[in-house]
């Protein structure tokens, strides 16, 4: 066995988000372009069984939270054979699903029973005209199908709203009331200078400060609330006991915790959100690697890893780098 491995700045691996596809049934303008670009061909994406035997090799060197994200995991056909085969591994602790949540009514109760434990919808805005000016196709109401499906069928989810300066900022409290009413817990992202997200200017992003003040002037005071401190989200409670996040990756940079890494759908490794490059996994499992070979890759590489992307975008004073359609296409998450 591996001992599990710390990076350069004595963070260890322990969430790896999975992107499943990188195919997606919405076109939110900060994440990919309108027109069509060139899918991943089918044989370039991990199959279920490679993906388990990875996620395997990743549970020996510390992962124990898994996350499927996209493109949108649910267009990736059979995806609870995925669920059940994860579910399965003993160094699974935590198995999530991140997704726009179109096709959620239709999968939510064998995602459930496939061992699926907890689900996050993205959901910008209740209003259907603007979702619609954002997503640029898609349905709104299924999406809010969606969200209630998986309410009743987890009892709880998450609801990621990145907030956009004059888009949807005036919705954090429709979205406060919105998520109270299902039990689910709303947390604002910062609109963040990433993968497809080329329209991005600073004045677009709506701070965390602007979104505890309008929320405090709203609804009284705020306070902190605890929570492991890997976690990319602050969390606070309102006065009536609510309690909701802010993600502010762009104006406070949590890197410094960082404990989670990537995999593109296509078997690239990434350490970082904002990496654009990455270690290739697909070849060395096609070329008959051992779990103990991949583990022992894993090692080597993440006791190299320095990545800190959001506290380097910071410093480059949000100052645009392009950052290339190659990255667009392999994980727009
Ligand atoms: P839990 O807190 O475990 O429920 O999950 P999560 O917050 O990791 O999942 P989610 O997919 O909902 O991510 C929420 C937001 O955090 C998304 O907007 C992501 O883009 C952002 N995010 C996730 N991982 C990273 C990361 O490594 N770095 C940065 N800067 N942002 C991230
Ligand atoms: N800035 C902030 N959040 C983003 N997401 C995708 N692109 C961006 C961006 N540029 C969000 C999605 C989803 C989550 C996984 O990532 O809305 O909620
Ligand atoms: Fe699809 Fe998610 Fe990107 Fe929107 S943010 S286009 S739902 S992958």
């Amino acid at each position: 066995a591996v001992p599990a491995p710390r990076d350069t700045r004595g963070r260890p691996m322990r969430s790896l988000r999975i992107s499943v596809t990188d195919r997606c049934n919405l076109r939110c303008r900060y994440c990919m372009p309108e027109e069509e670009y060139a899918w991943l061909p089918k044989a370039d994406i991990l199959t279920f069984d490679e993906l388990t035997r990875l996620t395997d090799a990743f549970t020996r060197v510390g992962v124990d939270r898994v996350r499927l994200t996209g493109g949108e995991p649910l267009l990736r056909p059979g995806l609870t054979e995925l669920v059940s085969g994860l579910a399965a591994l003993p160094g699974v602790d935590d198995l999530a699903m991140t997704t726009n949540g179109v096709l959620l009514t239709g999968h939510a109760a064998a995602l459930r029973a496939a061992g699926l434990h907890r689900v996050t919808v993205s959901l910008d805005t209740l209003r259907p005209a603007r979702f619609r000016r954002l997503s640029r196709r898609g349905s709104h109401l299924a999406v809010l199908t969606g969200v209630d499906a998986a309410a009743a069928e987890f009892g709880t989810l998450k609801l990621d709203t990145v907030v956009m300066n004059g888009f949807n900022s005036d919705e954090l409290v429709d979205m406060i009331e919105f998520g109270r009413d299902r039990s689910a817990e709303v947390r604002f992202i910062e609109y963040m200078d990433v993968g497809g997200a080329t329209a991005w200017t600073p004045d677009q992003v709506y701070s965390r400060r602007n979104i505890l003040s309008d929320l405090s002037a709203h609804y009284g005071p705020i306070v902190p609330e605890g929570g492991p401190d890997s976690a990319p989200a602050d969390r606070f409670r309102l006065p009536d006991g609510t309690v909701f996040g802010v993600i502010s990756s762009t104006t406070q940079p949590f890197c410094g915790a960082c404990d989670r890494s990537r995999l593109t759908a296509d078997g690239m490794w990434l350490r970082c959100l904002y990496a654009h490059t990455g270690t290739d996994l697909r070849g060395p499992l096609r070329d008959g690697a051992t779990a103990d070979d991949l583990a022992s890759l894993l090692a080597t590489v993440w006791r190299r890893r320095d990545d800190q992307g959001a506290v380097d975008r910071l410093r480059t004073d949000g100052r645009r780098v392009f950052i290339g359609v190659e990255s667009l296409r392999r994980d727009p998450h």
